[in-house]
C-alpha cells in the first residue's frame, strides 16, 4: 500500500515594474520616502508549500543557483514570521519555481516572500486576515505588500503603504534581463552620492517630498500606452546607469527597436520597455535579442493580480 500523498499548496505571484519611482531624501532610519507606482506583470514565480520535518527551501529554474536557500531567503523568513504569529513551528518545505530575474529590480525575492505567506497560510489553515498578512508582508520588506496586492498601486512611505489605482486596459511590456544583478541598497546609496555630488543634498531636508504624477495616473486610468510611455520616470535610473553604464546601450536598443517608453526597472539592472501593442512587443523583443546588449528578453503584459493559490491538494 502506498503512503497517502502529502497535501501541498501552490501560489503564483507576479513580478513588478515601477512605472514611476520618485525617491525622496534619505531618512534617519536609512530608508527613503517614495512615491512609487507599482505595476504587476504576468512574468511570475510559483511557490509550493508541503509539510516537512523542518523548514527547507529548494529552487528550480535557470537562475536557481543564484537564489539563497538559507534564512536570507524572504520565503523562509515569511514562513518563520507567519508561524511565530500563530504560535506554530515553521515546518514546511517551500519549493520556488523561479522565473523572475534574480536581483533584477523586479522584486523577485519580495514576490517569493509574499507567495510563501499565502501558501503557508493556506497549508496551515490559519486564515490570517488580509490586513494582518499585509502588515506581516511590510515587516519582511518594502516591496512585499505589493506582491500580495498585485494590479497597479501607489506606494508611499518606504513603498509599503499602498493605494490600489484604477487601470483602463492591458499594457504590453518587454524586459531585457542583464548579466548579473544589482544590489538595491547599493543603488539607493549611489542615488544619494550623485545627489551630494550635484550639491543638492540627499537627506529629507534637501530633497522635495516625492509625489505621484497626476499625468501618469490619468494615462493608467485611460489605458493609454502612448501617454504612459511619455510619463515613465525612475529616480533610481541615473544611479543604476552610473553603476552599470552598459545599460544605456540596452535602453537605446529597445528604443531603436520600436519601444514607445523605456526605463530601468526599479533598482535595475533589468530594463523595461513599453510597447504600443502585443505585436509591437514581439518586434521590440526581437530587436533587443539581436542587439547583443542583454542576456535574455521576456515579453509580457499587465496588470495581473497579486499572489494567489493556483492549486491545493
Ligand atoms: O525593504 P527592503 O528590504 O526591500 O529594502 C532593501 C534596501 O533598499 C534597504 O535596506 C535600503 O537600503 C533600500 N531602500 C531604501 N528606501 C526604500 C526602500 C528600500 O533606501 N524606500
Amino acid at each position: 500500500m502506498s503512503a497517502a500523498p502529502q497535501p501541498s499548496v501552490t501560489v503564483r505571484v507576479p513580478a513588478k515594474v515601477n512605472v514611476q519611482l520618485a525617491v525622496g531624501g534619505r531618512r534617519p532610519d536609512g530608508f527613503h520616502d517614495l512615491a512609487n507606482v507599482f505595476f504587476a506583470v504576468a512574468l511570475g514565480d510559483e511557490v509550493t508549500a508541503t509539510p516537512a520535518d523542518t523548514l527547507r527551501i529548494t529552487v528550480s529554474g535557470p537562475d536557481a543557483d543564484q537564489v539563497p536557500t538559507d534564512d536570507s531567503n524572504l520565503a523562509a523568513r515569511a514562513a518563520r514570521l507567519l508561524a511565530r504569529h500563530h504560535g506554530l513551528r515553521p515546518d514546511v518545505h517551500l519549493h520556488i519555481a523561479k522565473d523572475i530575474p534574480v536581483a533584477g529590480g523586479m522584486a523577485g525575492g519580495s514576490a517569493d516572500g509574499a507567495a510563501a505567506l499565502v501558501a503557508c497560510d493556506a497549508l496551515w489553515g490559519t486564515g490570517t486576515p488580509r490586513d494582518v498578512l499585509l502588515d506581516l508582508a511590510a515587516e519582511l520588506g518594502s516591496d512585499v505588500p505589493f506582491a500580495l496586492l498585485g494590479g497597479v498601486a501607489l506606494g508611499h512611505g518606504r513603498g509599503e503603504i499602498l493605494r490600489p489605482l484604477p487601470v483602463g486596459g492591458t499594457f504590453h511590456w518587454v524586459f531585457a534581463v542583464a548579466d548579473g544583478g544589482l544590489s538595491t541598497p547599493a543603488v539607493f546609496r549611489e542615488c544619494d552620492r550623485l545627489r551630494d555630488e550635484a550639491g543638492t543634498g540627499s537627506d529629507t531636508a534637501s530633497v522635495p517630498d516625492p509625489q505621484a504624477d497626476p499625468v501618469l495616473l490619468r494615462a493608467l486610468a485611460d489605458g493609454d500606452p502612448a501617454a504612459l510611455a511619455a510619463a515613465l520616470t525612475n529616480d533610481l535610473q541615473a544611479a543604476a546607469l552610473s553603476l552599470r553604464p552598459a545599460l544605456a546601450a540596452t535602453l537605446r536598443a529597445g528604443a531603436d527597436g520600436g519601444a514607445i517608453g523605456t526605463l530601468v526597472s526599479g533598482s535595475g539592472p533589468t530594463c523595461a520597455f513599453l510597447a504600443k501593442d502585443a505585436e509591437s512587443a514581439v518586434s521590440v523583443a526581437e530587436a533587443l535579442a539581436a542587439s547583443g546588449t542583454c542576456r535574455s528578453v521576456r515579453v509580457t503584459h499587465g496588470p495581473v493580480p497579486g499572489a494567489a493559490v493556483t492549486t491545493a491538494d
